[in-house]
């Protein structure tokens, strides 16, 4: 007999899957036949490398465009990743602190990594061939990386983002629209002549402000800081606090420093800096300083507050 013959194991796996699918209503042998058809996975098909690799357009001859072009790629695929660690905690059942801690350490790990390899932008380019093909790039700035702003809105409630001159006009509870209303960032990209929105500003928001509005609905009880918040801090655990705080360091500290080296080494000039192609007073806004963005402000000392960005 033809059962006899086949390996036990096989048997019940053939048994499991007739089960899988017959739940589905469907018929397991014509899936079997589909197997029998099918090539086998490659590795440049399961990762797309001709895609990926087709995904770089310059829009200038400069060479070092490249590199601009891919660390922003780079720096994107890592955001991506940071946001996939917030979404699974943010939907974990039965969350403990083990999963919630592993998370954290990834997405500190990632940020050490963008915040490492920033050196990429700043001594990796000819300074001559940048202030070239930026000129193509306008009005395009890193300022509108959607994906950035999203980090911030799953990190944290929407108010400790809202623009810190504006937070005594405002309620933690104030509705989703008026705390976006007043985020930080709004407020930066103003025209250094006129104070009117920048052209990059206006186009990102016409591009993405539902989906942040939307965000912040879904993560305004699961954001981080509120996770951490309702099933944590009671504990006052020593590690996961600095944890959280290393994470808070990083995205808001250490990697906007690192940015910001980048916008000194290529736009800094005396006795007039260079414009940046988002149009921002970017001396003013950029350092950390200034905004004192902080995800979870509570786990930081009064002083540490006061002195946001400027021991680092
Ligand atoms: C030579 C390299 C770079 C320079 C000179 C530079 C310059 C700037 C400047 C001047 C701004 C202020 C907005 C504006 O007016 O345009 C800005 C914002 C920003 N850039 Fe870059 N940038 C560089 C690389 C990058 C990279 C690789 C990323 C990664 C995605 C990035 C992401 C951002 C983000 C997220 C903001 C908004 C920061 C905030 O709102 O606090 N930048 N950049």
């Amino acid at each position: 007999m033809l059962a006899q013959s086949v390996d036990p194991i096989l048997l019940e796996q053939l048994k499991k899957l007739q089960d899988k699918y017959a739940v589905m209503g469907q018929d397991l042998s014509s899936y079997l036949d589909g197997l029998l058809y099918a090539d086998y996975l490659t590795y440049w098909d399961y990762i797309h490398v001709d895609t990926l690799l087709s995904l770089q357009n310059p829009k200038t001859q400069f060479p070092d465009e490249q590199v601009f072009i891919v660390y922003h790629q780079i720096t994107e695929l890592y955001f991506k990743l940071i946001l996939t660690e917030i979404e699974q905690i943010a939907q974990k059942k039965d969350l403990t602190k083990t999963f919630f801690e592993a998370r954290l350490k990834r997405m500190i790990r990632y940020f050490q990594q963008l915040e490492n390899s920033f050196d990429i932008m700043v001594d990796g380019m000819e300074r001559e061939q940048f202030l070239k093909f930026r000129m193509s790039l306008l009005p395009a700035s890193g300022f509108q990386s959607a994906q950035y702003r999203m980090i911030e809105i799953c990190s944290t409630p929407l108010f400790n983002l809202v623009a810190e001159e504006e937070r005594k006009n405002i309620k933690p509870e104030s509705l989703i629209d008026e705390l976006i209303e007043n985020i930080y960032w709004r407020f930066g990209a103003t025209e250094l002549a006129s104070g009117k929105k920048t052209l990059t500003l206006k186009q990102f928001e016409e591009k993405y402000l539902q989906t942040f509005i939307k965000l912040g609905q879904d993560y305004a009880s699961t954001n981080l800081y509120t996770i951490y918040l309702s099933n944590f801090a009671h504990e006052k655990d020593e590690n996961l606090m600095n944890l959280m705080r290393q994470y808070d360091l990083l995205a808001n500290v250490k990697w906007r420093m690192a940015h910001l080296r980048s916008a000194g080494k290529y736009l800094q000039k005396s006795p007039e800096d260079i414009k940046a192609t988002g149009g921002t007073n970017w001396q003013k806004y950029l350092p950390p300083r200034f905004q004192r963005i902080m995800f979870f402000p509570d786990l930081w000392s009064n002083e540490e507050r006061e002195n946001w960005g400027r021991h680092v």
